[in-house]
């Protein structure tokens, strides 16, 4: 985190700049300058710069292109250029100084009491977990889920079911409240303070899905700064990222219903996994907009 913009450089784009394309050309240059890591949402300056630029302005994406040689008022401006600086000199993930992130069509509130939402699961719940329930599910559970990010757009995808999202830490279930109120969802997701399984005793799921902690010792001592500014507890798992796993694999099958389905997103660990697991018959699950470490067992095969 050496690298630093200065404050001189900062004041010259607030008064040199013009228009929302100044500012997101001067912008993704910086982010290139900075050397920054991409892992939150985007994965590269360009769009990380567009990003922080509309999201400062309070402005969506698909918004006409011909805003983008609109001028900016002077307060705008200096909003942009405080962000920049949050990102290149604190490397503040985007999603924590603008508290939003998009998962699954939807837009969350986040801060840093959860992990900002980008698991490739995204794409599963889009495609209603097509092909792989064979009927449409009743109740689902989102294990571990930190901003309500899968849960909710669980809700959503499925209207009619039951969706309960659980997690260890109640500041994260604070945010994943917050979340439900804003989507609505209050009738369709329940949000329980648990430790893995130990307060949903009796309770059975047609779908357990979760993104657990699961990054191994090593990558933990090695992980760019962005990920500092996420709650340890949201990413570490042992020695060697298994810890949560193992449980939920102990687990898993008794509170699955028959035909029920388990998916775990374990990343990096997968190797690990495979190996410490070689009787288990693990579905690897494939993804379009990239992403992998994802596996699916049925309950028949825990
Ligand atoms: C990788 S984050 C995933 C959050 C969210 N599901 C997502 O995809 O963005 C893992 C979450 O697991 C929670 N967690 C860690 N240990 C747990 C445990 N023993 N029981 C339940 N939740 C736990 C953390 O608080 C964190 O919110």
């Amino acid at each position: 985190m050496d690298y630093k913009i200065a404050e001189q450089v900062l004041q010259e784009a607030v008064s040199d700049l013009q228009t929302i394309s100044d500012f997101v050309r001067w912008t993704a240059s910086s982010f290139e300058a900075a050397e920054l890591c991409f892992g939150h949402g985007t994965d590269n300056a360009w769009d990380e710069a567009i990003t922080l630029v509309l999201d400062t302005l309070k402005m969506q994406k698909s918004s006409d292109a011909g805003i983008f040689s609109c001028r900016l008022i002077h307060s705008e401006k200096q909003s942009i250029v405080d962000n920049v600086a949050l990102r290149i000199n604190d490397r503040v993930p985007l999603s924590y100084i603008t508290n939003n992130a998009w998962f699954a069509g939807h837009e969350y509130y986040v801060d840093e009491r959860v992990l900002i939402p980008r698991s490739p699961i995204a794409e599963l719940i889009e495609n209603h977990f097509e092909p792989w329930l064979l009927r449409s599910p009743k109740t689902i559970l989102d294990l571990c889920t930190g901003s309500g990010c899968i849960a909710l757009a669980s809700a959503i995808a499925f209207p009619d079911a039951h969706v309960d999202g659980s997690d260890l830490s109640e500041d994260a279930l604070s945010v994943a409240r917050m979340n439900r109120e804003n989507l609505h969802l209050e009738d369709h997701c329940e949000l329980i303070q648990s430790d893995l399984f130990e307060n949903l005793s009796g309770k059975k799921y047609d779908l357990i899905v979760s993104n657990p902690p699961y990054v191994d010792a090593d990558d933990m001592a090695s992980l760019p700064d962005e990920y500092h500014s996420e709650p340890a507890l949201g990413l570490a798992s042992g020695n060697d990222g298994l810890d949560i796993t193992r449980q939920i694999l102990a687990q898993a099958a008794n509170h699955l219903t028959e035909g029920g389905i388990l998916i775990v997103e374990v990343g990096n660990s997968a190797p690990a996994l495979e190996e410490a697991f070689p009787n288990l018959p693990f579905t690897w699950l494939e993804f379009e907009r990239g992403g992998e470490g994802v596996f699916l067992l049925e309950k028949e095969q825990l």
